[in-house]
């Protein structure tokens, strides 16, 4: 038995921050931002719209393209790190905005690798026989953590979501993952306050201790590193080259970061989808919304290999294989 991507899906808010904007808000240049990053713009998510609001309109995209109604959702596993409230879970609260109730409904913590790890759990719970069809979604409001007044973040960040309905099928789809983690480097990206360890209070709100932080040189470097070890490991695994796929979908966290990668692999850069000039940063959203437009965009044809691969807090790196299905 095979478990395979029946649908993607996606949802972007409207609202437009350029380069030229953040401009207004810090001290930056569309120079810097664009030949740094690859930038151009980010999407932010209205005041009172959540990430569960951005989850709930990215899995009824998807139940479109796979023609299927969310009813017939066994799950839903959400990944995010920008969670609506710290319980109950976003995957619950998107559970009762689609109108459903009695389904197994779950958060997943990995920052940007956060849907890879969501797939493949959905995945096992469907290779296992135990549930037939769910939404693996990865939802972040990424502006409700950035420090507008920190020039070295803000102007990476950007709002949006995205999703896939994962089937058992007889055919072979996602083949197999690779995850990994290292907790030591905590602090090289993080948000310092809010959680158990430093409670939110006047103290740490007057000190911007409840905004993400980051170290960006040693990670640029690690973010290459561990990128090629999750695409090299998973290849390994399931005695595949890197000649046999025909799309890598990147997290999304700086181009010159996807250009190294491709580099370092010895991969033609056009076999990497990139998006990022379009929404930035969106941490577990980046890697299903670039699937989604990939797929939308005729990229992908049935009997493709593709591989995703990320990297984020945590720190955190995971890649997926997947044979893709849909299509004549
Ligand atoms: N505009 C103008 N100048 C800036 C800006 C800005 N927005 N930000 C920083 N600078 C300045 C710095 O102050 C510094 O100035 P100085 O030389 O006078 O001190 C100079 O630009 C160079 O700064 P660097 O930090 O060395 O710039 P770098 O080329 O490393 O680019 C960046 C910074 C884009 C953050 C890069 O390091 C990066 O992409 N790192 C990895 C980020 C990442 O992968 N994060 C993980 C995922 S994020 C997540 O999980 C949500």
């Amino acid at each position: 038995m095979g478990v395979v991507i029946e649908g993607t899906g996606s949802y972007l808010p409207e609202i437009v921050l350029t380069n030229k904007d953040m401009e207004m808000i810090v001290d930056t240049s569309d120079e810097w931002i664009t030949t740094r990053t690859g930038i151009k713009e980010r999407r932010v998510a209205p005041k009172g719209m959540a990430s569960s609001d951005l989850g709930k309109e990215a899995i009824l995209d998807a139940c479109k393209d796979a023609k299927i109604s969310s009813e017939e959702l066994d799950f839903i596993l959400c990944a995010t790190i920008t969670p609506d409230k710290f319980f109950p879970s976003t995957a619950c609260l998107i559970e009762h905005k689609l109108g459903l109730k009695g389904k197994v409904a779950f958060d997943i913590s990995a920052a940007c690798s956060g849907f890879l790890y969501g797939l493949e759990i959905a995945r096992n719970l469907i290779e296992t026989n135990t549930y037939k069809k769910g939404a693996v979604v990865a939802a972040e409001c990424m502006s409700r953590i950035t420090d507008y007044t920190d020039r070295s973040t803000c102007v990476l960040l950007g709002d949006g979501a995205g999703a896939a309905i994962v089937s058992s099928s007889e055919e072979e789809g996602i083949i197999g993952s690779f995850l990994a983690s290292d907790g030591g480097y905590e602090e090289l990206l993080h948000a310092p306050a809010g959680g158990s360890r430093l409670p939110s209070s006047f103290y740490t709100v007057e000190n911007r201790l409840n905004f993400m932080k980051m170290e960006g040189q040693p990670l640029f470097k690690i973010a290459i590193i561990t990128m090629c070890e999750a695409i090299n490991k998973v290849l390994d695994k399931y005695g595949m080259k890197k000649e046999d796929i025909s799309l890598v979908i990147p997290h999304q966290a700086n181009l010159r970061i996807i250009l190294g990668v491709a580099k370092n692999l010895k991969m033609p850069a056009e076999k990497f989808f990139i998006n990022i000039e379009k929404y930035g940063n969106m941490s577990a959203a980046c890697v299903p919304i670039a699937l989604d437009h990939a797929h939308r965009k005729g990229l992908i044809k049935k009997g493709d290999y593709i591989l995703t691969v990320s990297f984020g807090g945590g720190l955190t790196w995971a890649s997926n294989l997947i044979k893709w299905t849909k299509g004549d």
